[in-house]
């Protein structure tokens, strides 16, 4: 007997879910980041373009399905019935759920590292952090099975109590925090001397940097950040109640996604030229793992003259925390997206799921952490492009770089050839419906296919 779907029991409830989804280490690090070397202000118009030209709809699309089936991706698409096309849309739903499974994975490996970096700072560690070869060591020390073990301890205790005992009360009280921190920091550094030079970089527009590359990048970077092609939208859909107003959360979400990721622009940009004012943005690297375990404990070390050991140390654990709790929120949706899925096609309660959920998460994880040299066989696992990659990086490249825009396409053609019902789950005689109807079946799919095309171009041939 199935029991009534769960439901998020308020409209806040809901944005702080999806925000929390939505808000990651993307936000914090890549995007800032990618903004100052890119062009400045001219790369955040083109990014707030995509955000709510190009992917906006597919929010859109992604909460409707869910909302109207009130199904994990996996039988969403299924619906409606009887069609010779039948087999793909099978094959869609299967991708949507596998694709959340390993990012699920991937983005663990870095969370656990994360929670372990945080510990040893408020150990009082900062400055072995800071040496350059702790982290290599660090990834692959033991320690790590003892952070993953702590790691999915807090989710378990999350996704354990459910939708709005778990999901909903916990982002509701981690998000706020998580803004009132980056603002707390972003104050703070902007009193130091040299930190508007960040600005600087990060605000006045240079339209010359924009180039094919830019665009690639930012339209990939705006897609992951909403959480979209990951199923998590059309779980998290599922949990809104049928007369729920599709058009202004996902509007909200967007807003607010981006809000925090502009934000976080003037704390870790600010940050980096206090410290260093002579830094060229062009040879900061867009990868947040990089800026995040090898950049930036060298940042709060140098911090030492302006506030000592002990003030650097709390900044650096105030910023570990921030990075943990954007995080942490990411993942419980994307954990969700597992738990729903085995919950829907199964007699298993709550309990029964999370508790197989994480153990099964926990084990790929612990087996792709050996991929940064405790395993030679999945370290040095392929080689394509020209290079040697590991088996994390081939998780990446595969579910993170590629396969997003091209479910995102999927999810085009499925509300415009197959389920035509959209509109119906929309605000009627609205904009953002008419737009959406329209993007949906033209611009959006041209766009992601024409990323995903050259992806895998410029990756694998
Ligand atoms: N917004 C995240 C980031 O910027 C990306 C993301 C969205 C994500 N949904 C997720 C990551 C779910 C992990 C799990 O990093």
């Amino acid at each position: 007997m199935k029991t009534v779907r769960e439901e998020f029991s308020s409209k806040f409830g809901f944005l702080m879910a999806a925000a929390g989804s939505a808000v990651g280490l993307g936000n914090l690090l890549a995007f800032p980041v990618a903004a100052a070397k890119n062009g400045g202000g001219a790369f955040l118009v083109l990014y707030l373009l995509f955000v709510f030209l190009i992917c906006l709809p597919i929010v859109v699309a992604e909460l409707a399905i869910g909302q109207s089936t009130q199904q994990s991706p996996l039988s969403a698409f299924k619906h409606p019935k009887k069609s010779l096309a039948k087999p793909f849309w099978s094959f869609s739903g299967f991708l949507l759920t596998l694709t959340p499974f390993m990012i699920a994975v991937f983005y663990s490996v870095v969370t656990v590292w994360l929670l372990g970096y945080l510990t040893i700072t408020l150990q009082g560690r900062l400055d072995q952090l800071a040496n350059p070869d702790f982290f290599s060591a660090f990834i692959k020390s033991d320690d790590l099975f003892f952070y993953l073990i702590g790691l999915m301890f807090i989710l378990g205790i999350i996704l354990f109590q459910g939708v709005q005992k778990g999901i909903e009360r916990s982002t509701k009280i981690l998000m706020p925090t998580l803004f009132i921190l980056i603002v707390a920091l972003a104050l703070f550094v902007l009193t130091l001397e040299n930190s508007l030079i960040g600005l600087k970089f990060y605000l006045l527009p240079d339209f010359s940097k924009i180039n094919l590359e830019v665009v690639n990048g930012a339209l990939s970077q705006a897609f992951f950040s909403l959480s979209l092609g990951m199923g998590i939208l059309i779980t998290y859909g599922s949990y809104l109640n049928k007369k729920a107003n599709i058009n202004k959360s996902a509007t909200m979400l967007a807003g607010a996604d981006t809000f925090v990721a502009f934000f976080a622009g003037l704390l870790t940009l600010p940050a980096i030229f206090a410290i260093h004012p002579n830094t060229n943005p062009a040879d900061l690297s867009t990868s947040s793992v990089g800026l995040i375990f090898s950049y930036f404990p060298k940042i709060f070390m140098e911090m030492q003259p302006f506030i000592g050991y002990t003030g650097a140390s709390l900044f650096a654990g105030i910023f570990f925390s921030l990075a943990l709790i954007a995080a942490i929120t990411s993942l419980i949706s994307i954990f969700e997206v597992a738990v729903a899925t085995v919950r829907d096609h199964s007699d298993l309660n709550r309990h029964v799921t999370t508790f197989l959920t994480l153990i099964i998460i926990a084990i790929c994880t612990w087996v792709l952490a050996q991929s940064f040299g405790r395993s030679d066989f999945l370290t040095n696992f392929i080689e394509y492009g020209g290079t040697n990659k590991s088996l994390f990086d081939l998780i990446v490249d595969i579910f993170y770089e590629t396969i997003l825009p091209f479910n995102g396409f999927l999810i085009c053609i499925y509300v415009t050839y197959h389920w035509k019902n959209l509109s119906n789950n929309l605000e009627k005689n609205n904009l953002l419906t008419t737009y959406t109807n329209i993007s949906l079946r033209s611009i959006v799919p041209l766009l992601l296919l024409t990323v995903f095309l050259s992806t895998v171009y410029s990756k694998y041939l």
